[in-house]
């Protein structure tokens, strides 16, 4: 029987909705886990009108992944402007073109039932108010539930009197009245709310969603790893194709040494989210022109374990996991963020590392032009010679990539 790919892709989704938490904290006030309580504010509302099964996974995984086009619209849009004027940006039309990337973004995830709309119209008014002018019956309502869900979180305020006032205050105007009866069905007094406060909502969610893999073939794969490298490479504009390059030659790479497709996959998958870790470091630090100090160094390395630590919460992608948090790992046990040694780093950590090295320099970026192939497998080289990475892996880079 020919193997399969198999992915705990909603809990993918939810581990890197940590990521997209971390950028939308530079717009909003939120707190940490937005994301996740988004979605369970949004499944214990859909109760309201008995949607389960599918569509209900459905609905958790949009609402997990409702602002995934922040950062392409941060990189795109607001570049010139500061953080504070972003803050301002975020209430006025240019919301609207975080709607349009993200819903065209989301076309890459497998989706078993029709979203289509949801993240386009997920900052929509009932009264047509919005960034869109549509009105609540001309709104999918996936992206209602997901826009009152995502209202009441960014309020950040836990009295349950001051939240039902607020959302009665704002019944036909911000939201429609069928989503505001539902808010009120599925959190009927002040405890049922305090839960997504002290974090036991984050286990009531895996309960009503369950962690069902599912099976990837290669095209699936591919779109998935490529949705989630995008946000990564957006974040910043010195890196824009970092993600996705890696992926692209760790992918060919494992092919030309022999690995069957379902390890190349995972490769690419891998090679896409090696660097979703950086999501939670600053700009000033990603972007500083000048030499890092050793905090801001430490800040930068912290990105490697926070790669191991979203990557640990998807159920069984410990080897997809340590093939991306390892590539900055040295043989010599002198990398982070473990300082691991040879003898604990496998043949596809090894290579994860090098790939990483080799796209790095050679990748264009604003500051510098990329290395040619010869002067990058040079480095690569003398980096084998000093103990940092693998001399047979650098040897057939130079083969393998030398007649691109
Ligand atoms: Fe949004
Ligand atoms: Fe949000
Ligand atoms: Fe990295
Ligand atoms: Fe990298």
């Amino acid at each position: 029987m020919k193997e399969e790919l198999s992915i705990d892709i909603i809990g993918l989704a939810g581990a890197c909705s940590y990521a997209l938490d971390c950028i939308e904290a530079e717009l909003v006030n939120i707190k940490n886990k937005h994301g996740k309580r988004v979605a369970y504010i949004s499944i214990c509302m859909a109760e309201y009108w008995k949607i389960e099964g599918d569509e209900l996974q459905d609905l958790a995984m949009c609402a997990l992944l409702h602002d995934n086009a922040l950062t392409q619209y941060i990189s795109e849009e607001l570049k010139k402007d500061s953080v504070i004027n972003c803050k301002k940006d975020l209430s006025e039309k240019k919301t609207n073109l975080h709607c349009i990337y993200g819903e065209k973004n989301i076309t890459k995830i497998p989706f078993k039932t029709d979203v289509s709309n949801v993240i386009l119209y997920h900052h929509e008014h009932a009264d047509g108010t919005g960034p869109f002018q549509k009105k609540w019956n001309e709104i999918p309502l996936f992206a209602r539930i997901i826009h009152l869900a995502d209202t009441i979180d960014i309020i950040g305020n836990n009295s349950w009197n001051f939240i039902c006032q607020y959302i009665l205050k704002n019944r036909d105007g911000l939201f429609d009245s069928e989503c505001v009866n539902a808010f009120l069905h599925a959190f009927t007094h002040s405890e049922s709310f305090m839960c997504l406060s002290d974090g036991s909502f984050e286990t009531k969610l895996w309960e009503i969603i369950p962690r069902q893999k599912q099976v990837f073939d290669w095209k699936t794969c591919k779109n998935v790893a490529d949705f989630f490298a995008k946000i990564v490479d957006y974040k910043s504009s010195f890196t824009s194709r970092h993600s996705i390059g890696v992926a692209e030659k760790a992918a060919f790479f494992a092919q030309y040494i022999g690995y069957d497709s379902i390890n190349v996959q995972k490769m690419y998958l891998a090679g896409a989210l090696h660097d979703i870790g950086k999501m939670a470091v600053g700009n000033e630090i990603l972007e500083k022109p000048d030499k890092l100090t050793d905090d801001e160094f430490s800040k930068m390395k912290n990105h490697a374990g926070y790669t191991y630590l979203i990557l640990s919460e998807v159920n069984d992608f410990e080897e997809i996991r340590d093939w991306a948090a390892f590539h900055h790992e040295k043989l010599n046990g002198e990398g982070y963020p473990f300082g691991k040694t040879a003898a604990e780093l496998n043949e596809p950590e090894r290579i994860m590392a090098c790939i990483d090295i080799y796209q790095a320099l050679t990748e264009d970026r604003p500051y510098k032009k990329g290395l040619s192939h010869e002067k990058t497998c040079e480095m690569l080289d003398d980096m084998a010679q000093k103990g940092f990475v693998d001399s047979d892996i650098s040897k057939k880079i130079r083969e393998c990539f030398g007649g691109i």
